[in-house]
């Protein structure tokens, strides 16, 4: 069999795979690592899509179906991005210290979710991740695919009323 040519790369530009990445390094690329390692993609990305089932899948070498039937297997995998737009809170320690549990409060009062869960009308969902890799930006967001810095309560609830009223 063919030696592999060159290493697998990320879907996509998107920082968050530095995540996923730093996670399969520090398993080793090792296919006993795939649970743990989808468990980084979702909580960076709030769910697992095809791309990112076969970056992983080739990285640690193992067959696509295999990831797919682990994803599939585990209730806690979601298969797709759960609401209409997402967004991240980090919780790292930089992020903790600037104000992140405020921005959890604003979320919690002004939608009624809590980390994990998704508005009732299927608009937003709030994840949260360790570190987003952008500790300069704390506390810092992901908005959709857009990171954002510095966020307060209100620059928060500015955003989400945003989505509210754009419906699309
Ligand atoms: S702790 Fe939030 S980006 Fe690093």
């Amino acid at each position: 069999m063919s030696a592999y040519v060159s290493k697998p790369q990320p879907p996509t530009q998107d920082k968050r795979w530095k995540l996923v990445d730093a996670t399969m390094r520090r398993l080793g690329h090792q296919s006993r690592g795939l649970i743990e390692t989808l468990h980084t993609v979702q909580e960076a990305f709030g769910y697992l899509d095809e791309s990112a089932l076969r970056y992983v899948a080739m990285s640690l070498r193992v067959p696509l179906s295999r990831a797919y039937g682990v994803a599939t297997f585990y209730h806690f995998f979601t298969l797709k991005p759960a609401g209409k737009h997402t967004c991240v809170v980090c919780l790292g320690t930089a992020c903790y210290i600037k104000g992140a549990p405020q921005l959890l409060d604003a979320m919690q009062k002004d939608l009624d979710i809590k980390p994990g869960e998704t508005t009732p009308d299927g608009n937003v969902s709030l994840l949260t991740a360790r570190c987003l890799g952008s500790c300069g930006l704390a506390p810092a967001v992901v908005y959709d695919n857009e990171v954002a810095g510095k966020v307060s309560p209100q620059s928060l609830r500015e955003h989400l009323s945003k989505w509210n009223h754009h419906e699309s």
